[in-house]
């Protein structure tokens, strides 16, 4: 059997990986979260990765409150960015695959209405962004057989926005939310089921990987809201109605090109994807 190393494996995509990949017998999966291997910790990783000789790491593990990374700027660096160049060492010292995800935040999304393809110049706005592309250069400083797949407003088991939103739907008639930020809510599975099919392949670089169509975080709650019979209705705000300390692109969505361009690997439209997470139960959990 193959190993794979799941850092994060606690995480959202941690646990779509597990799904996807559960009673394939061509793969055993090592997983582990921060408790069994700190990412940040280098000699760790080293050690964990010359112990288990795998095929490939998949590294789902990241700081990703995008807000607490304004204040907590070492800490993101080393999650977001150290961690990925140790995993990176690690892969290459063994011959192994890395998987590693980065995020549509690396944009600016200012002034744009064209969807941001792989080609396209980073620039970002917040600590989570900077950092998270300090992480994707190190991949490509570090790493040799690796896939970096951004991807953006993930959802999956675990703490997200959707859930978020249908909590804040048990007390509220009307709840506010921005409509001023356009992305592609993406749903873990996904994701997950893509990196599946990439894996094997030896189609190296860098990848974005969302769900296919567009919207805001109003009209996303009112999908979901509407999915779940939520009767709670949504108020349209700017993002200036409601400050928070990272600032957060305006129009972040990506082209999955890349995918497009050299594989026949497509992703759901955001629409069928939140509806099958609506009705997988685990927005209840
Ligand atoms: N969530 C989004 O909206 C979004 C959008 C774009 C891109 N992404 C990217 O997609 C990937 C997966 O995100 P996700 O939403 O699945 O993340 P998540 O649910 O926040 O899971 C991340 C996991 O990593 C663990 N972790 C934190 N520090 C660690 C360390 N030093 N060593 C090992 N594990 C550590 C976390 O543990 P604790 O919970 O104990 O900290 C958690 O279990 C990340 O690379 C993220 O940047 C996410």
């Amino acid at each position: 059997m193959k190993k794979i190393i799941v850092t994060g494996c606690n995480g959202q995509l941690g646990r779509a990986i597990n799904v996807v990949y559960a009673g394939d017998s061509e793969y055993e999966l090592i997983n582990t979260d921060v408790e069994q291997l700190d990412i940040t910790n280098v000699e760790a990783v080293m050690n964990f990765v010359a112990d288990n000789q795998p095929y490939a790491i998949i590294n789902c593990a990241a700081h990703t409150n995008v807000n607490a990374c304004e204040s907590q700027e070492d800490l993101a660096y080393k999650i977001n960015a150290i961690g990925p160049r140790n995993l990176s060492i690690a892969a290459k010292s063994v011959g192994a695959k890395l998987v590693h995800i980065s995020t549509d935040y690396v944009f600016p999304g200012e002034n744009r209405e064209k969807p941001y393809t792989e080609f396209d110049q980073v620039g970002p706005q917040s600590m989570y962004g900077t950092t998270k592309l300090a992480g994707e250069n190190f991949v490509k400083q570090f790493a040799d057989k690796f896939f970096i797949i951004r991807t953006a407003w993930l959802y999956g088991d675990g703490k997200n926005f959707v859930k978020t939103m249908l909590g804040a739907a048990k007390t509220n008639d009307v709840v506010k939310v921005v409509d001023d930020q356009i992305g592609s809510p993406t749903s873990a599975m996904e994701l997950a089921r893509a990196i599946k099919k990439l894996l094997p392949t030896d189609n190296y670089g860098l990848f974005h990987g969302t769900c296919e169509g567009v919207c805001s975080w109003a009209d996303f709650t009112e999908e979901f809201y509407r999915l779940a019979g939520v009767t709670t209705k949504v108020q349209r705000i700017t993002s200036d109605e409601y400050p928070s300390p990272a600032k957060r692109p305006a129009y972040s969505v990506l082209e999955n090109y890349m995918f497009k361009l050299t594989t026949d690997i497509q992703f759901a439209d955001w629409k069928d994807a939140i509806k099958e997470y609506m009705e997988s139960g685990l927005a209840d959990k």
